[in-house]
């Protein structure tokens, strides 16, 4: 059986038309349909009124509580289907894609998205302010989460799955992404990605906010620290930033209050940084038990930036000289091409995990 989860927040204009396509859409099949309703209006007579007549459809009302991510978590907890679908009530995910995914999920994916943004996708239905906001967003969670890396549309409220890719999942949801929190923690391999159009809203106005702008900041930091992968390569990266503050720092020193030469004190505040970089990785990056001695582990450290900086250099030397991009944007690729060298040489040989 199919169990389908809609969030529903004052959308009593949308339920019917939504209803009576799903019924289109999934005639034959075994489903159910669960609304989850937080609405201040009169949605809830809307939603008795169609559970009334379709035994397929039920909806649960919550008085105290409110937010999409919860409502959809409320949803699974009351869902019987082995497959499990979220969509909006809005009808700008089209219910009749529904079969398409179902068809996908049987020929084995475990997690099946929609995707606006592959070919044959768009994203017509969103106004240009919320497509700025939305990209930033999307860039967000890829930088900062591998597993959202893997899929173009992470930030969708439309999506099936196994039961079985919840399993053990401990919620900790803050805001609107649901899918976000399930690609994190959820228990998958292949993803199947089906390209569709979302369409413009139907009845009222969307319920985004600034505040759900600001909860999905404090979501994905919240991913973040809790992924270990993730959480590594967060604090690698700060403690590089460290790293140029204390270069900057002790160069300052060196070179102004001690009589050392700027190549000097260039060379010692280079040591300086790359040895509180290492004692700062040991301890928060990888802090958990050590291969060997720190002695070796940090002569390790000292190659893999010794060669980072050769990376950093054939970079910027085959990126300018050879097929003229500017200068400092060269640089700028050439220090985000070492720092993943760096990052990646020390996780499988400094601190191997
Ligand atoms: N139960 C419940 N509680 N439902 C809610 C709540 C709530 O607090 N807030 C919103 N909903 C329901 C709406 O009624 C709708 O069915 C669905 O959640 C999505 O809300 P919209 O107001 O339509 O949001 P949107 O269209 O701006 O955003 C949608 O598209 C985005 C992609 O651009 C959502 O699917 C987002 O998750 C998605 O990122
Ligand atoms: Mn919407």
């Amino acid at each position: 059986m199919i169990s389908i989860i809609i969030p529903t927040y004052n959308e009593k204009a949308n339920i019917p038309i939504l209803s009576r396509r799903i019924r289109g859409a999934l005639n034959g099949e075994a489903y159910e349909v669960i609304f989850v309703d937080d609405s201040t209006d009169d949605t809830p007579a809307v939603l008795a009124e169609i559970s009334g007549r379709y035994p397929e459809f039920r909806y649960i009302h919550r008085e105290r509580e409110t937010g999409l991510a919860t409502a959809v978590i409320r949803g699974f907890e009351e869902a019987k289907g082995e497959i499990l679908a979220v969509m909006d009530a809005d009808l700008q995910h089209p219910p009749e894609l529904l079969t398409e995914m179902l068809a996908s999920i049987q020929r084995g994916a475990e997690l099946v998205l929609p995707s606006r943004f592959l070919s044959g996708g768009g994203d017509k239905g969103l106004r240009f302010h919320r497509k700025v906001v939305a990209k930033g967003a999307r860039l967000i969670a890829q930088l900062a989460l591998k597993r959202v890396r893997r899929v173009t549309d992470p930030m969708s409220g439309f999506f099936m799955l196994r039961r079985h890719v919840l399993h053990g999942i401990e919620w900790n949801p803050i805001g609107w992404k649901i899918l976000i929190e399930i690609l994190v923690k959820g228990q998958y391999s292949s993803v199947a990605e089906i390209p569709y159009e979302f369409q413009q809203r139907q009845g009222e106005q969307s319920k985004m906010s600034l505040r759900e702008q600001i909860n999905y900041l404090r979501h994905v930091y919240r991913l973040v620290r809790n992924s270990p992968e993730d959480r590594r390569l967060f604090m690698f990266l700060l403690v590089g930033l460290s790293g140029v503050a204390v270069n900057l720092f002790s160069f300052g020193i060196l070179y102004s209050i001690t009589r050392f030469s700027a190549l000097w004190s260039g060379f010692l505040s280079s040591l300086f940084a790359m040895t509180s970089n290492f004692l700062l990785n040991d301890t928060f990056t990888w802090p958990g038990d050590k291969l060997g001695s720190a002695i070796v582990r940090y002569i390790k450290y000292v190659l893999i930036s010794t060669v980072g900086i050769g990376v950093n250099l054939v970079t910027l030397y085959l990126l300018h000289s050879r097929f003229g991009v500017n200068a400092l944007a060269s640089n700028a690729i050439g220090i985000a091409v070492a720092t993943g060298w760096n990052f990646g040489m020390n996780s499988i040989w400094t601190w191997r995990e």
